[in-house]
């Protein structure tokens, strides 16, 4: 077990560049599957999911080449059997290869997949989408064999806008039979990068990024080349930092439109920001307004982004208000955080309040899945004295080189095997 020790209270000042977007980039490695020529892509992330994913394609036979955030992918040797439960149960993202092999092949077989422990994380509207395109699925011990004889294009409504149903929706309706329709699809800027690069394969996609998709079927991909684009959660994060603890704090290589909901939020607490092309300007200011604010699909606040934003509440003058709408079991962070010395009461499942502010004390506690670790990180570094934080592998599966990242901006962090 890893951890990640910390001395907080230190102002935090120079320039962190966002990487690419993890929730992206787990999309595009599978979905190479689709593809019969050698897939070329940019800009991914040095991140245990990334790691995990690759093991998986290497397993299938795939050959991988990557260098620095450049990654070179070549399926022609690749083979269609069973994932084993290990690798299937690794991430959440392994269930992208259900899409990939089941639109390449017809066929596949794995187990359901894992991810962080936030809430119960059906895959319904998934196996609904590959159902209507033609597909038989069979459940038998968390084991999952989906085949068709072949996929027809088909009308599909998911019931909630799942990033993940849309995205696989995409992956095994690209080379079916016909077109698809998708409606109250996830408008996530993570469809519309898949999307994009399923199209420079040669992929007949339009719509994403708007709740109705259409997919005209095509019977070959090609190789291509892609780029991940920066990531807006670890953007938000290091945002939510320099409102924290910055001085003139620069979070670069970021779309801004893509956290605009973070940053009006922001704003209403009374925070300049300063925004140029690709990049903002973030310091802390000594009184914050305290907000009340709902999770909600893209453009509204991230959920990802819900857990570290509560630790800027925690510094709010007053009682804020929040919602969790996507996740049931999305605040295991509060009770780390009351121990440091916040006021938040849980009120149920979906609500907590947030009473500051709070001075915060360094104290030992648990990143229990990835985005509370980032609370527990950013509570860390504006707490008086040491933190430890344990189960930080969570953290590394999502945020690149963040040790050095936040080093460089005058952070006194260090990560240590535990003993
Ligand atoms: N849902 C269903 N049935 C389904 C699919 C989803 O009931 O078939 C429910 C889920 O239980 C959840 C909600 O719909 O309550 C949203 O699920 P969604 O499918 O949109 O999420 P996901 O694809 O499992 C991705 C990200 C998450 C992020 C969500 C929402 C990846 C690998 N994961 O998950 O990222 O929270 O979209 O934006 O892309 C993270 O990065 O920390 C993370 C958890």
């Amino acid at each position: 077990m890893k951890q990640i020790i910390i001395n907080g209270g230190k102002t935090l000042t120079g320039e962190i560049k966002i990487s690419g977007a993890k929730n992206s980039a787990v999309a595009l490695v599978p979905a190479s599957i689709l593809s019969d020529g050698i897939v070329k892509i940019d800009n991914i992330p040095d991140v245990s999911d990334i790691d995990a994913l690759t093991e998986t394609l290497e397993f299938l036979g795939s050959k991988i080449t990557r260098q620095g955030s450049f990654m070179e992918i070549d399926n022609s040797s690749l083979i269609n059997k069973e994932i084993p439960k290990e690798l299937s149960s690794k991430l959440r993202a392994s269930y992208y290869f259900m899409g990939a092999l089941l639109g390449k092949f017809n066929f596949v077989e794995m187990y359901f997949p894992g991810g962080c422990s936030i809430g119960a994380r059906p895959i319904d509207q998934t196996l609904k989408a590959f159902k209507l395109l033609g597909a038989d699925v069979v459940e038998k011990d968390n084991k999952y064999t989906i085949q068709a004889k072949k996929l027809v294009g088909s009308h599909i409504y998911l019931d909630m806008p799942s990033v993940g149903a849309t995205i696989n929706t995409l992956l095994a309706s690209v080379k079916a039979e016909g077109t698809t329709i998708l409606e109250n699809a996830a408008k996530e800027p993570e469809v519309v990068n898949v999307a994009t690069y399923l199209n420079n394969m040669g992929a007949k996609i339009s719509g994403a990024g708007t709740s109705e998709i259409k997919i005209i079927g095509v019977s070959k991909l090609d190789g291509c080349f892609s780029e991940v684009i920066p990531d807006r959660i670890e953007a938000g994060t290091y945002t939510i930092l320099g409102a924290l603890a910055g001085r003139e704090l620069k979070v670069s290589n970021i779309i801004t439109d893509h956290i605009e909901s973070l940053l009006s939020k922001l704003k209403e607490m009374g925070i300049p920001i300063i925004m140029t092309d690709d990049s903002l300007i973030i310091s802390s200011v000594s009184t914050l307004k305290p907000i009340e604010i709902k999770t909600l699909g893209y453009p509204g606040f991230p959920t990802d982004l819900q857990q570290p934003l509560t630790t800027l509440l925690t510094q709010c003058n007053g009682l804020s208000v929040l919602e969790e709408t996507i996740y049931e079991s999305r605040f295991k962070n509060v009770a780390y955080l009351n121990e440091m010395g916040a006021d938040i009461k849980q009120v149920n499942d979906h609500v907590i309040y947030i009473n500051g502010p709070t001075k915060l004390k360094g104290k030992e506690v648990v990143a229990t899945d990835l985005r509370a670790g980032a609370c527990m990180l950013l509570a860390a570094l504006i707490a008086e004295g040491t933190t430890i934080i344990n189960n930080c592998e969570h953290i590394l599966r999502g945020y690149e080189n963040i040790i050095e990242k936040l080093s460089n901006v005058g952070a006194d962090i260090k990560l240590c095997e535990e003993e």
